[in-house]
């Protein structure tokens, strides 16, 4: 699928299955999500930009290479893209976050903004947006559109799990925007939940259900 990397590295994969097990807990849920997180935030990262600086090591000069470029931004969609952002801030703990609150209409399934709190400067860095369930893609649409109004330029999607819709609706309203993900199901149910999927990932992060 155009614009779409899918993260197939074994420990991801097996860790997406046991997430997608109903009879996983909570608590090895939430571990699961933020350890597949901080995988899938060394794929995302693989492509920064790189400099190279003089040093000295105790032994003698050199020159090394350092992240160049744009500072990051974590922008975990909440509730659920808080699990992520986690497990992506483990790898990358000097990243800002940015917090974005969006919640689906039940009726419309359409996204609607409660909450948008970002660094001063996001315009000027690299935005990650972070949610694990990308569904009908309604939802993270809205959120690149409001980061996109707040001026970010350069910005990269997230997920654990995807959907075919969802993944054509995130690049038919925003073709720039590149995804990472560990799968792309195939369907959506009525209620706009990824088949076979894994469930509310908010509520089986937090022990909500
Ligand atoms: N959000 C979820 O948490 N799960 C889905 O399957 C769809 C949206």
């Amino acid at each position: 699928m155009q614009g779409v990397t899918i993260v197939d590295h074994p420990l991801v994969q097996h860790k997406l299955t046991l997430m997608r097990d109903k009879e996983t807990s909570t608590k090895t849920f939430r571990a699961l999500m933020r350890e597949t997180a901080t995988l899938i935030c060394y794929e995302v990262t693989r492509e920064l930009t790189m400099d190279e600086v003089e040093i000295e090591t105790p032994v003698a000069p050199t020159k090394a290479k350092v992240i160049a470029g744009k500072k990051l931004v974590f922008a975990p969609i909440l509730r659920a893209g808080l699990g992520m952002a986690e497990g992506m801030l483990d790898l990358v703990p000097s990243a800002r976050v940015a917090h974005i609150g969006l919640y689906r209409d039940p009726e419309t399934l359409k996204a609607v903004e409660y909450y948008f709190k970002t660094p001063e400067d996001i315009a000027d860095r690299l935005v990650i947006v972070v949610d694990p369930m990308l569904a009908t893609g309604h939802t993270a649409v809205a959120a690149i559109d409001l980061l996109k109004k707040r001026g970010v330029r350069d910005l990269r999607f997230v997920c654990l799990l995807a959907s075919v819709p969802g993944v054509e609706t995130l690049r038919a309203a925003h073709p720039d925007v590149q995804i990472w993900t560990a799968a792309v199901d195939e369907a959506l149910n009525d209620h706009g939940y990824i088949v076979p999927g894994l469930g509310d990932a908010g509520d089986r992060t937090f022990g909500t259900k």
